[in-house]
């Protein structure tokens, strides 16, 4: 394996941010990352995975290792069901596609997004009423302290909203070097009840749709709405959906009558961050090379040469001016290194 030095992140994040990883390992195999965890125990160490939930404000003067192994395996293969491992540096949208191609349902609804399997589990990727945890059973992981696999099962990663246990008391422990996923073989249970998925199947006159169906229209759906990356640079939304006390909602619901809301149960109601902003008057708004997404508020982008720092300045701007008009917290969803 060979270190490279003074490298350029900005193709290894999906923002484009162009900051300095001091020595950067590409890690391909997981041989080669317990070696390579063994020989740099004095050295910080930064995972570099998609790069697609970052905001990249410095360079970064630890160790940067690059998760790019690749290859998926079917385990078990029945007439109802397989189980499939996929190693952490595979592309998620591709995977997902690889699945469609063999009608191996569960992951349709979670087309495109991007970034890499491997950092799948951590925040519990979901899109359209759709998240991981619902179809992973397992992920592997090498403690970073001792070199040692181990397995999670879907309960011991304590999955919740855009959350896990690798994003608290787990942080930081492990690298996650693959991921097993038990999905559907011809009698798929498809979940097509969110809005815009039944509306894209209508207005094309599907009315038994398949998982190949619905992959495109979440795929339609999602270009519709959100920047591709390799064009603009984000990282999906950059917030997470707040969520509210009912009295707290229903106060606003006095003064904004349309706001949107899912409520979660008897007590907490769920906002939309993007509309949030959006009344905010942020959406669209740019400011050099940095700015909030035209078709989508909760997605900052870089439209070219925008620093970190400048992303994470707008970013606090909506945080405070939501805060002041609507008394609500909003916590980031990507991570700000
Ligand atoms: N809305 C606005 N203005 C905006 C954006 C949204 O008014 O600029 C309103 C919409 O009209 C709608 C509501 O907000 O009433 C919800 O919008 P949308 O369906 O686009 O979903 P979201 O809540 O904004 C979440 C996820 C997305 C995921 C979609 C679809 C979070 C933080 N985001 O967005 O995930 O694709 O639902 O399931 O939960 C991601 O995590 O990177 C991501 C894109």
């Amino acid at each position: 394996m060979k270190i490279e030095r003074h490298k350029s992140l900005k193709k290894y994040n999906t923002f484009g941010i162009d900051v300095i990883a001091e020595e950067f390992i590409e890690i391909t195999s997981e041989s080669e990352l317990v070696e390579t965890l063994s020989n740099t125990t004095e050295k910080e160490l930064f995972i570099l995975s998609g790069g697609s939930n970052m905001l990249l404000t410095q360079n970064l003067h630890s160790l940067v290792l690059h998760i790019a192994i690749k290859g998926i395996t079917i385990l078990e293969d029945t007439d109802t069901y397989v189980h499939v491992s996929v190693n952490a540096g595979e592309n998620w949208h591709d995977f997902v596609q690889y699945c469609i191609q063999n009608d191996y349902g569960g992951l349709e609804n979670l087309s495109l997004i991007p970034g890499y399997v491997g950092s799948a589990p951590i925040q519990n990727i979901g899109a359209y009423g759709v998240e991981l945890k619902d179809t992973m059973l397992s992920c592997d992981a090498i403690d970073i302290k001792t070199g040692k696999k181990h397995t999670f099962s879907n309960a011991d990663c304590k999955f919740g909203y855009r959350n896990s246990i690798f994003k608290n008391e787990e942080k930081g422990n492990f690298i996650i070097t693959k991921v097993t996923f038990k999905l559907s073989k011809g009698n798929h249970t498809l979940n097509t009840s969110y809005g815009a998925i039944e509306n894209a199947l209508t207005n094309k006159g599907i009315t038994n749709p398949t998982i190949k169906d619905i992959s495109e229209a979440v795929i339609e759906i999602r270009k519709s709405k959100l920047p591709d990356p390799s064009e603009i640079g984000n990282s999906g939304s950059f917030f997470k959906n707040p969520v509210i006390s009912k009295d707290h909602f229903e106060q606003l619901q006095k003064t904004y009558p349309d706001i949107p809301s899912y409520t979660l149960d008897e007590q907490q109601i769920k906002v939309p961050a993007g509309w949030l902003i959006e009344q905010c008057g942020f959406k669209g708004k740019r400011w050099g090379d940095a700015g909030v997404h035209k078709k989508q508020a909760l997605v900052l982008v870089n439209y070219d040469n925008a620093t970190g720092a400048e992303i994470l300045d707008i970013s606090k701007r909506i945080q405070k001016r939501i805060r002041e008009k609507f008394n609500i917290k909003l916590e980031t969803e990507v991570n700000i290194i």
